[in-house]
């Protein structure tokens, strides 16, 4: 899936260090589908070349107000307009303090204070030593900007280029780019606090030993990250998956059943939607081992008995608050055929508004998925698509059954 196809960014290079991270950003950007127009102060020339960036965007950088390529003598108007977004990565201090006063001496922060306000957003991506971040000069032109509708993507933590550790590093490409990513789409569930379920649970038989199932936690993933992007609080709990926490999602990692439902049950009391998409094993071992179960000659393998797992979508739908309207919870079934008339059923035994209907087998692990949507109206499939995708589509379909608060 390609999150920026048919968008076109200009990206404004400051100076700092952090301008290396700017060419792995505009790779990003094109790989998404964007075109990327790079503008460079003269201080962001001194730490990356205009040859680099041009070769990674395939479009000659802008350096000055005064480039004659415009037939008009006008860049700042001209790559403005054309613009779906500024993004600023790195952003300095001085660039900062630059468009908190509305400065227009050079090209970047001139097309910056001459862009259409209410079209094009301006994002920027701070970068500079711990103090000048701390600095209350820079923090109070933060608030300007942010006033001023300016988007600040934040910053990171750690070991800085000047040897001091602490606030104010820029954040990583791929951090900025789903922050850039999450900043476009509609925000449908603003003021919203949805709790996902991902992936498979891991039922304990020894200390070294467990069932667990294929789950790859992919989808629970995708709809936690679609629901942080249209503007929701989102709590992920997750079983045992090696996936990367989207940005801006609080994650509880848990491994069996019961302890899924006891991280569920204590958050579902704060939700508004609850989806479940984990594959939660349906039996745990009737006994857990303290012990590792040994192997010993000649003896008969151990007979494993097995007690059914609580059903943590089945608890929290019948549960007070969704009962009383307040909690839209949404299942999932993974089936391995008729795909139809199960998820119908499903949907009525588990006693949820909708039901999300896909064929396990062909969607375990997978990037891309198809399903089909079960609720009191009917059904509806969803062609095969990513599973970023399918959840933001998902998300819409939920925000769009939700009552106003
Ligand atoms: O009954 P089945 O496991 O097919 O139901 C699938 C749906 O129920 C999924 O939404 C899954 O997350 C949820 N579920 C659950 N707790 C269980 C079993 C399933 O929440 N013990």
């Amino acid at each position: 899936m390609s999150d920026l196809q048919g968008k076109h960014l200009v990206l404004g290079l400051t100076g700092g260090i952090a301008c290396y991270k700017a060419a792995e950003l505009c790779r990003a950007f094109v790989k998404e589908g964007a075109t990327v127009q790079v503008v460079m102060t003269e201080a962001a020339e001194r730490f990356i070349t205009p040859v680099t960036m041009q070769a990674l965007s395939g479009r000659p950088v802008y350096t000055s107000q005064w480039d004659a390529r415009e037939s008009n003598g006008m860049p700042h108007i001209n790559l403005s307009r054309e613009a779906d977004a500024i993004v600023i990565a790195p952003c300095s201090a001085d660039f900062m303090a630059r468009l908190v006063q509305g400065r227009a001496d050079e090209l970047l922060s001139l097309l910056c204070l001459a862009r259409p306000i209410d079209r094009v957003p301006l994002l920027l991506a701070p970068a500079m030593n711990r103090e000048m971040w701390a600095h209350p000069a820079t923090q109070r032109n933060m608030a300007q900007l942010v006033q001023d509708g300016t988007t600040i993507l934040g910053v990171g933590s750690g070991f800085q280029a000047c040897g001091e550790t602490g606030d104010g590093r820029m954040l990583g490409p791929h951090e900025l780019l789903e922050d850039i990513v999450a900043s476009m789409q509609p925000k449908l569930l603003r003021g919203r606090r949805v709790l996902v379920t991902a992936g498979p649970t891991f039922e304990a038989i020894d200390p070294v030993r467990g069932i667990t199932n294929h789950s790859s936690g992919k989808m629970g993933f995708a709809v936690a990250r679609a629901a942080r992007e249209a503007g929701a609080d989102v709590v992920l709990v997750a079983g045992p998956v090696a996936l990367a926490t989207p940005r801006g999602v609080r994650r509880i990692d848990v491994q069996s059943a019961r302890e899924m439902l006891d991280a569920v049950q204590a958050e579902a009391m704060q939700a508004d939607v609850f989806v479940a998409t984990a594959a939660v094993a349906d039996w745990r071992p009737a006994s857990f081992s303290a012990d590792k179960i040994k192997k010993a000659e000649g003896a008969a393998p151990p007979a494993l008995a097995f007690v059914e797992n609580p059903d943590i979508l089945q608890a929290v739908a019948q549960g007070e608050r969704a009962r009383a309207g307040r909690l839209f919870c949404v299942g999932f079934a993974a089936e391995s055929g008729d795909l139809l008339a199960n998820a119908q059923a499903k949907r009525a035994r588990k006693g949820v508004p909708l039901l999300v209907g896909n064929i396990g087998p062909a969607a375990f692990g997978q990037d891309h998925n198809e399903v089909l949507l079960v609720d009191a109206q009917g059904t509806w499939q969803l062609p095969r698509a990513s599973k970023r995708a399918l959840a933001r589509t998902l998300v819409a379909e939920i925000a769009g059954r939700l009552t106003n608060p």
